[in-house]
């Protein structure tokens, strides 16, 4: 045993989201393995219903910035964040799939996917956004994540030309820090999130 921190606990440790890009451009194979790596998740059931789609085009990345309103905040004195993005990934659900694979003979005693107390789609498409970060990370480059609560939607579909069946539960974004607006991380360490052997306040 040694007290030496991993290379992945590094990583972990080092991780933010990261809102601030400097504009550079893309070394052209850097990231071209991070959507395949990405999606080796396990999947409730082994539905395989979650998708990634990426984008490494400079256009269609600042047609996303326009969508997510970028302009206003800059206006407002914040950082260049999508439109300097270097790649864009977006988890895909594809919650059917979940609801024909439990529909299978083998799952006729297992609990219907339509009544799950836990949608078990959301576990996997964090699973799926934490192995997009981490190998963005790896690849010494800053990620970010971003919902599309706050956006049109239906727009983003259209620019990629993805289903209405699928919904996209969320992008990440790949970039390189501009460290001259960088803000202060680990701000919530204080916080007891771990319980050792019982839970404890
Ligand atoms: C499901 C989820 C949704 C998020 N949505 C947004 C978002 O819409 N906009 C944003 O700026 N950050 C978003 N974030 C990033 C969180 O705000 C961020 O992870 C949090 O501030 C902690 O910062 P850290 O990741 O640097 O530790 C989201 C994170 C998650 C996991």
């Amino acid at each position: 045993m040694t007290n030496e921190t991993t290379y992945l606990e590094n990583l972990l440790n080092n991780r933010k989201v990261v809102r601030n890009y400097k504009k550079t451009s893309l070394e052209d194979t850097k990231l071209k393995n991070i959507s395949k790596f990405s999606i080796k998740i396990p999947t409730a059931g082994f539905s395989r219903g979650i998708e990634i789609l990426n984008t490494f085009d400079v256009k269609k990345i600042k047609n996303v910035s326009k969508i997510f309103n970028e302009d206003n905040f800059i206006k407002d004195g914040k950082s260049p964040w999508i439109s300097n993005s270097l790649a864009l990934f977006f988890i895909l659900l594809n919650e059917e799939a979940y609801h024909h694979r439990y529909s299978k003979n083998d799952k006729t005693n297992a609990v219907n996917s339509k009544d799950w107390d836990v949608p078990y789609w959301y576990v996997d498409a964090g699973a799926a956004m934490m192995n997009c970060i981490l190998l963005i990370e790896e690849k010494e480059l800053s990620s970010g994540f971003m919902g599309l609560h706050n956006i049109d939607r239906k727009k983003i579909h259209e620019e990629f030309k993805i289903p209405d069946t699928y919904q996209i539960i969320g992008m990440i974004t790949a970039g390189v820090e501009d460290s001259n607006t960088d803000i202060s991380k680990n701000k919530h360490n204080k916080k007891k999130l771990i319980h050792n052997e019982f839970f404890s306040r």
